[in-house]
């Protein structure tokens, strides 16, 4: 197949690029890349460099599936520039799939998010245990990230039918190792900060719930839904995730598995004050399983030893690549583009 992957140049987008390569598929890129064009070096894939606020429906030409990834990735980046985030996220996300609909790609497949789930009353539930949210869940999301991400599943849900075949997938918070590394996801965070200051900080104790996933997992999950019969997915949506762990488990994996390598590296833990949003909440991937007969495997040990292989430890100056961190990336760049051209944001 032909798989037209909006975003390809990101942290899932440069995997998920190899395994529908891995896969017999022919992916074509769209996106602004904003990370550049690194992650993708070596892969065999077309790129259109090109915003998805103007997708322009020739680029569906001979495309059997969409995959559909680009956008503002993280709850920081949308804050920062709300409108940019609505347009990108939201909006651009309803031109996508009207250009799909019109040019009869039928297939289509997108990256939402389980911080849909997050909400005030869950933020409340640290000493026990937040509800375990299903794809029935009535959901209240809060943050213009969720916000924009459950406006884009409502408008693709609206489109889908006997022609066009979408599936959405609630994607938990990713983990793991990628070409185009991001050290600002609670995971990697703590590795990079285990290797960096031998110290993480449990804000609040670290008692918060997330569900999550590892970035080889996400990607085999939208390879799946390429090959699924379409009963089984149109208008369908899927949490994604390995499995809820509490931030304190995470830390307490990472911090052990520093000290197993060699020379093993010890990593305090260390208490700090609960910060003034707290995300926490849980949610079931039960419908995965028994629906698509797909279940993540890939643990969070598994993946922080894959990561440990593959980073440098003994230079920590590595880690300093603002580029690895959306939100310093993005300021950076707007800072930048202001300075050459007043008014012409980067967004
Ligand atoms: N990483 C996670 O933990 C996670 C969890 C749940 C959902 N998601 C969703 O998965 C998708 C991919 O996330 P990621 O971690 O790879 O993020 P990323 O920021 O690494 O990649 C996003 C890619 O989209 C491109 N892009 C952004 N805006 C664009 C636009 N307007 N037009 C064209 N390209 C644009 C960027 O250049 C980048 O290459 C996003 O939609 C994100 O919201 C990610």
């Amino acid at each position: 197949m032909r798989v037209l992957v909006t975003g390809g140049g990101g942290y899932i987008g440069a995997v998920l690029c190899r395994r529908l390569l891995d896969a017999g598929h022919q992916p074509v890129v769209v996106d602004r890349f904003f990370w550049g064009r690194k992650p993708l070096r070596g892969c065999e894939v077309e790129i259109i460099p090109g915003d998805v606020r103007d997708f322009n429906p020739g680029w569906l030409r001979a495309v059997d599936a969409v995959c559909h990834l680009a956008g503002l990735s993280n709850d920081p980046t949308a804050e920062y520039n709300t409108e940019a985030n609505w347009q990108m996220n939201a909006l651009g996300t309803e031109r996508v799939v009207a250009a799909c609909k019109a040019q009869g790609v039928e297939r289509f497949t997108f990256a939402s998010s389980a911080s849909i789930y997050d909400n005030e009353a869950s933020s409340h539930e640290l000493l026990r245990s937040p509800t375990m949210c299903d794809e029935t869940t009535v959901v209240a999301p809060r943050g213009a990230y969720s916000i924009s991400k459950k406006y884009a599943e409502d408008a693709i849900l609206r489109a889908a039918g006997p022609d066009f075949s979408p599936v959405i997938f609630r994607q938990g918070t990713v983990y793991g190792y990628s070409p185009r590394m991001r050290f600002d996801l609670v995971v990697n965070t703590f590795v990079k900060d285990a290797i960096v200051q031998k110290r993480l900080y449990l804000h609040g104790g670290g008692w918060m719930w997330r569900p999550l996933v590892d970035v080889e997992d996400v990607a085999a999950v939208h390879v799946t839904a390429l090959a699924a019969p379409l009963e089984l997915i149109r208008g369908q949506i899927f949490n994604v995730l390995e499995e809820n762990y509490q931030i304190r488990q995470l830390a307490m994996l990472v911090a052990g598995s520093l000290s197993l390598v060699e020379p093993p590296i010890r990593v305090d833990l260390e208490e700090a004050p609960l910060p003034k949003l707290v995300r926490n909440y849980r949610m079931s991937n039960a419908k995965l399983s028994t629906v698509l007969g797909f279940t993540p495997s890939r643990t969070v040990l598994e993946s922080i030893t894959g990561m440990l292989a593959k980073l440098p430890l003994d230079r920590i100056d590595d880690y300093g690549d603002p580029r690895y961190y959306n939100i310093r990336w993005m300021t950076l760049l707007e800072e930048f583009h202001l300075e050459q051209r007043p008014y012409a944001s980067i967004y």
